[in-house]
């Protein structure tokens, strides 16, 4: 006899391979456009604050993980600072004046104080932008200059923001070696926030992964265009039933940043019905949930992080017999995002557990 369960499981598990098929189908089609190779890992991402938020911005990065400040300028409508660690792409956090491409999408029920901010650009390096480009063009994909923007020591394009997730794909060609990401005509100055020097913010290192949130009609939508853009695949999703939510990760290899999406299940219909991931979109629209950081030391960083003040969402998940830990912050008052510090250990080969996707992504419903 067949349940109404198993066929809702039969269901899901035929959408996974309809995602499957159209992505190994995108893969064919980046590689016969000859896009392969052309794109690298992860250089940097780009935040944007509202002008008033940029401080304390930086100064909570600087405070709650390793990244220190490497650069800082500004120009006539914006003003930008460079966190950095060895190993992991930047953070340029910046506010800027003026019209702003991602406003419509930064639009929710719960964003109006903060109508600028946003994880809005994962910037990839690339190396051959012209030819990148003129690629892309021809595939209908659309940037937000027509041409990219030359500096003395690097060229930059991003496309407009996703009809699904509302983030920008940037790219980044650099002439030499990376040098600084101040643009031509901006006035670079000596960074005037001070990185607390706790010791345990050493155990903090690269930027591991992203986790956008999208809706459930948008997953494999969301997915594809990402496969398009870069040189990454979709590796596998992790389906949790009892939060209506899916989480689905996109990789380049196995050592590089990872790029998560979390949709629900079936779309949404009310708070109550739809699970945490479905209900954030409703408050804060499609945006990126988190930024996960590689952390040491888990339990003794995370001590120390309380002490400092710093608030979590709920106490560690997972074990060293599973293979991980996880955390998940409060939400950061001047960029909306979490930060969640991750520690695999020895031999684990997996990238998740499921168990711990389906306790990390329950606590989200207290956002
Ligand atoms: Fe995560």
């Amino acid at each position: 006899m067949t349940t109404s369960q198993d066929s809702a499981l039969d269901s899901a598990s035929e959408q996974e391979n309809i995602l499957i098929w159209k992505a190994d189908t995108a893969l064919e089609e980046r590689r016969d456009a000859g896009l392969e190779g052309l794109v690298g890992g992860l250089d940097s991402v780009i935040i944007a604050t509202e002008t008033d938020h940029l401080v304390p911005a930086v100064y909570e990065l600087l405070r709650y993980t390793g990244l220190a400040c490497t650069e800082a300028f500004f120009d006539n409508d914006s003003q930008s600072y460079v966190l950095s660690v060895p190993g992991s792409a930047s953070l340029i956090v910046r506010s800027r004046e003026g019209s702003n491409p991602f406003a419509g999408t930064n639009k929710a029920r719960l964003t109006q104080p903060l109508p600028n901010t946003r994880l809005e650009t994962f910037v990839f390096s690339t190396t051959d932008i012209k030819e990148y480009v003129a690629i892309q063009k021809r595939r209908g994909i659309q940037f937000l200059t027509p041409e990219p923007i030359v500096s003395d020591y690097f060229s930059f394009i991003q496309t407009a923001p996703s009809p699904y997730t509302g983030n920008s794909i940037g790219f980044i060609e650099w002439q030499d070696e990376m040098q600084t990401y101040a643009p031509a005509g901006a006035t670079t100055v000596s960074p005037d926030i001070t990185k607390p020097a706790y010791r345990h913010l050493k155990n903090i290192s690269k930027l591991d992964h992203a986790a956008t949130r999208v809706k459930a009609q948008d997953r494999t939508a969301a997915i594809l265009e990402f496969l398009s853009l870069t040189n990454y695949h979709y590796d596998f999703g992790v389906h949790v039933k009892s939060q209506n939510s899916i989480t689905s990760v996109a990789r380049r290899n196995k050592e590089d940043f990872a790029m998560v999406f979390t949709s629900g299940i079936t779309p949404y219909t009310s708070d109550e019905a739809s699970g945490p991931t479905e209900k954030f979109i409703r408050n804060y629209g499609t945006r990126v949930h988190h930024m996960a950081f590689q952390t040491e030391w888990i339990e003794e960083t995370v001590t120390q992080l309380k002490k400092e003040g710093m608030e979590f969402l709920l106490e560690l998940v997972g074990s060293e017999a599973d293979g991980l830990k996880q955390i998940f912050s409060d939400p950061s008052k001047h960029t909306l995002i979490v930060n969640e510090y991750i520690h695999r250990y020895g031999n684990f080969d997996g990238f998740f557990t499921r168990n711990n996707v389906e306790m990390l992504t329950e606590a989200t419903a207290k956002q």
